[in-house]
């Protein structure tokens, strides 16, 4: 078991409204509503510790709505490192309706001033030594600049603290100068952190060692339906899930990047920790919500995982 610290800089509510059809500008009634407390870094806690590892987990949360966060943190046993700002954590809503077609509303959430992120980092610097993994995954609030970011992200590391990196953007590009430990990007966020494609297998193994020369030590590259190409120094793997029907892809990427984390730090074979994630991450699909709720299912879907070696080309 490890002790993982994850960050959520922009966290969000979620809240999923199910209804047969939406009519733009009318009065619509919902079958269902939830909201639950959501963000990378809190999903990416989750799936960590329902593999049974402890959690802290930080950020910034807005003090107006906090309910559905601090209720989770206590129902989950997470250490609560997260800064109050003021004014609301953003929702963000997804309307779902009968025929599988889903609308995204995204709120823009509270701006973060330059005492709270302040506060953040004098946090951190105290709190996170204490951990064997540091996580940074989702978007900037409004306030924070991608340089904060990567200066954050360089002091965790000096602090010899291994960083997993999972955001995109100009947020991903300035926080690969920090050499952080490992990225989860899928194609698109790589190919627009580095200015270039990276579809074809040659491509993302000399993106792959241009990032290890940076420092990068695994470079995690995700790809929907066709699986994880994962390239660290001197190996390099490929896996592909099993066919599952999808419920929803929400929570795949988090699912994988906390599978990843679990193999790494449990010093699983590279092929295990693969096989592992890549069924983690299948399972979510499967799933409206995410997480290990089916141990079993999750064990047949690792034996339809195929994992083999990256050869050159
Ligand atoms: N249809 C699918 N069937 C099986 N596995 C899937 C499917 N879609 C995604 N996955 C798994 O989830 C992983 C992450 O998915 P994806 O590459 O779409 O991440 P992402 O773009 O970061 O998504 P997110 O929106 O969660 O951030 C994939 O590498 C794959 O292992
Ligand atoms: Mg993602």
């Amino acid at each position: 078991m490890a002790r993982i610290l994850t960050l959520t800089l922009n966290p969000a509510l979620d809240l999923t409204v199910q209804l047969p059809r939406l009519d733009a500008g009318q009065v619509n009634r919902s079958d269902e509503m939830h909201t639950h407390a959501a963000g990378k870094g809190v999903n990416v806690a989750q799936v960590l510790a329902d593999l049974g590892h402890q959690l802290t987990v930080s950020g910034f949360l807005g003090a107006d709505n906090l309910q559905a966060f601090e209720s989770l943190f206590a129902r989950r046993g997470f250490v609560d490192a997260f800064i109050r700002v003021p004014g609301e954590t953003r929702s963000n809503i997804k309307i779902a309706e009968h025929d599988g077609r889903i609308t995204d509303i995204n709120g823009p959430g509270p701006v973060v001033g330059a005492a709270a992120q302040q506060a953040l980092l004098e946090r951190l610097l105290q709190i996170a030594p204490g951990h064997d993994a540091v996580v940074v995954a989702g978007s900037l609030p409004r306030g924070v600049t991608a340089q904060w970011l990567r200066e954050l992200l360089e002091q965790l590391t000096q602090l010899g603290l291994k960083v997993a990196l999972d955001t995109s953007g100009e947020a991903l590009r300035a926080a690969l100068q920090a050499g952080p430990w490992l990225i989860k990007p899928n194609t698109e966020e790589l190919a627009d952190a580095l200015g270039c494609a990276v579809v074809s297998q040659a491509a993302q193994a000399q993106a792959a060692s241009r990032l290890h020369a940076q420092g990068i030590e695994h470079v995690v590259i995700s790809q929907g339906a066709d699986g994880v190409n994962w390239f660290s120094v001197g190996s390099a793997l490929h896996a592909s899930p099993p066919k599952v029907s999808v419920a929803s892809t929400v929570g795949a990427g988090d699912s994988l990047l906390a599978g990843m984390l679990h193999g790494l730090l449990s010093a699983d074979t590279p092929e295990q920790t693969l096989r592992t994630a890549t069924a983690i991450a299948a399972q979510a699909v499967t799933q409206i919500g995410f997480g290990i709720h089916d141990a079993a299912q999750l064990a047949s879907l690792e034996q339809g995982v195929r994992v083999r070696p990256l050869t050159e080309q």
